[in-house]
């Protein structure tokens, strides 16, 4: 039996603080994280062009706290929007939640959890999102966004 089989143990792990002990691993992780179903009235702040199109989109009152130096609130989804040939190919999605952040250990994207969805909004069990939050945490500094100054300039 292996340790991590330990009654004791496995009862006190979340499914995400599991799958974040054994994020070297690619296994699938279902999280917190749900798909904004009120996306069609997200602002699309930004666009960026990588063989997909990228559009990258945010509700008014989460680029507002960024433009106004606050965190953005509880509650907040940032996402990619891909589109391939003109087609939805996937969508990524960034959500925060109070306390989320306890759900992993080394807590190293703050209380925001990150998934993959496809293009039918289910979530894509393929992927392992310890690698999303390992390159967003990079980017503490602004609110772990790569498009920080894009939603900043944003009108
Ligand atoms: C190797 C680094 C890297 C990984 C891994 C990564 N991202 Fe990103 N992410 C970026 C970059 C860079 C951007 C800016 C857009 C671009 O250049 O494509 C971005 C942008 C985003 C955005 C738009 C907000 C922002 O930060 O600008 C979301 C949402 C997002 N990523 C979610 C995810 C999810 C979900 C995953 C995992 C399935 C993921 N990312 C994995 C680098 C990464």
């Amino acid at each position: 039996m292996t340790p991590i089989m330990k009654p004791s143990k496995k009862l006190a792990l979340t499914g995400a603080s599991l799958a974040a002990l054994i994020g070297g691993m690619a296994l699938a992780e279902p999280n917190r994280v749900t798909f904004p179903e009120n996306i069609q009235d997200f602002e699309h702040y930004t666009t960026v062009t990588r063989g997909e199109v990228e559009q990258i989109l945010a509700p008014r009152e989460a680029i507002e706290a960024v433009q106004n130096g606050q965190p953005m609130p509880y509650g907040t989804h940032v996402v990619i929007r891909f589109l391939r040939d003109g087609e939805i190919s996937r969508y990524f999605v960034m959500e925060r939640g109070e306390g989320w952040g306890a759900d992993y250990p080394d807590g190293r994207t703050e209380d925001w959890q990150f998934q993959w969805f496809n293009a039918d909004r289910t979530v894509n069990l393929d992927e392992n999102t310890a690698r999303c939050q390992a390159c967003h945490s990079g980017r503490a500094d602004d609110q772990f966004l790569f498009t920080h100054d894009a939603m900043t300039a944003f009108e």
